[in-house]
């Protein structure tokens, strides 16, 4: 996000591999055996070899495009796929919005997740396993970042309480607590910025988790969802900034302890850990109060609107006078 950092040791553009060739790799790899330390390697690959297997694809790619859901409607255009998945934010791939050649290197298969803590019984689940197990659908949904840009994209994936009726909560858990992959720096170079507290980590309450417009995404644009936007399965809750949903998740743990979040671990006074968009509740250093649209003129901007517009599905959860909801 806005922490501003120094970016030499980044890999540049021409240095990362195309997404098809590194999918392709690891798909040649597993097949001949090769150890995944190894097939890290370009050079344990035949000449030519990723030239010939450029068509294979994301195992997921069959699933897409999935029914939409017309509960969730927009009240502005659809963002173009190009802008969404060519604007990000990805940490760990860099403190930069131009991430997305770079996120071609995260290795996203096999991608087992642990649903762990406070559940009847642990346990992994490979992402695949996952999605036969979900009613998967499409929803349009406004994305808020607290940079004050904003998108609106056609997500697939299942509704968050699918997966906490799979996980089998006990009683007494009162939170989930979500980490992305912590993979190699060679996957992940942003890593390197050591005086982040990685792993990424975020947080939701029960309550938070169960209502309805929190959504797992696995698609994106009637395909699966890209490296850059979180492949394979990352959080989307449209009534907080976008800090809140979570990339490329590996671990959902249970707790009754309110989890310490990323950007509130390095920055406390900036970034709470309930971070429901509000405009009449300014970030410390700049206005919430309007937003531009992704792909649109940084100068033509909207008015945020409370919780982005998603009142109806989410202010019975926060008490009217609440006055710390919001950044702390
Ligand atoms: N998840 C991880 N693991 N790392 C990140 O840096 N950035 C967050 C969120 N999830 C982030 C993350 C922020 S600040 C935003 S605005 C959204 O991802 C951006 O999602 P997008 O790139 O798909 O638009």
């Amino acid at each position: 996000m806005l922490i501003k950092v120094k970016r030499g040791w980044e890999l540049p553009e021409s240095a990362a591999t195309p997404e098809d060739i590194y999918l392709n790799r690891r798909q040649i790899v597993k097949a001949l055996g090769i150890a995944p330390a190894i097939a890290a390697s370009a050079s344990v690959l035949p000449a030519g070899m990723a030239m010939a297997v450029t068509t294979d694809k994301d195992p997921s790619v069959r699933l897409y495009p999935v029914p939409r859901n017309e509960k969730f409607t927009l009240d502005r255009p659809i963002t173009a796929e190009s802008d969404a998945t060519s604007y990000n934010n990805f940490s760990e791939f860099g403190s930069h919005k131009q991430i997305s050649h770079a996120a071609q290197q995260l290795q996203i298969r096999p991608w087992n997740i642990i649903i762990d803590g406070m559940v009847e019984k642990e346990f992994e689940i490979g992402v695949d396993d996952l999605l036969k197990q979900v009613k998967l659908e499409e929803r349009l949904y406004r994305h808020r970042c607290v940079e004050a840009w904003a998108m609106a994209v056609p997500w697939s994936g299942f509704q968050m309480s699918e997966l906490v009726k799979l996980a089998k909560p006990l009683s007494g858990a009162k939170y989930i607590a979500m980490q992305t992959i912590l993979a190699s720096k060679r996957e992940m170079p942003g890593l390197r910025q050591f005086w982040y507290p990685w792993p990424y980590q975020e947080g939701l309450t029960m309550e938070e988790a169960n209502n309805e417009l929190a959504f797992l995404v696995t698609g994106m644009y009637g395909k699966p969802v890209r490296p850059q936007n979180g492949a394979p399965i990352r959080l989307a809750v449209p009534w907080k900034y976008g800090f809140k949903s979570i990339k490329s998740v590996i671990r959902f743990t249970f707790t009754d302890e309110k989890p310490k979040t990323f950007w509130e671990a390095l920055q406390p006074a900036e970034y709470g850990f309930w971070a429901n968009v509000n405009p009449e509740v300014d970030h410390p250093r700049w206005s919430q109060a309007s937003e531009w649209l992704l792909g649109g003129p940084q100068s033509e901007r909207v008015p945020t609107q409370l919780y982005n517009g998603y009142t109806e599905f989410v202010a019975h959860i926060y008490p009217p006078d609440a006055s710390d909801i919001y950044f702390r």
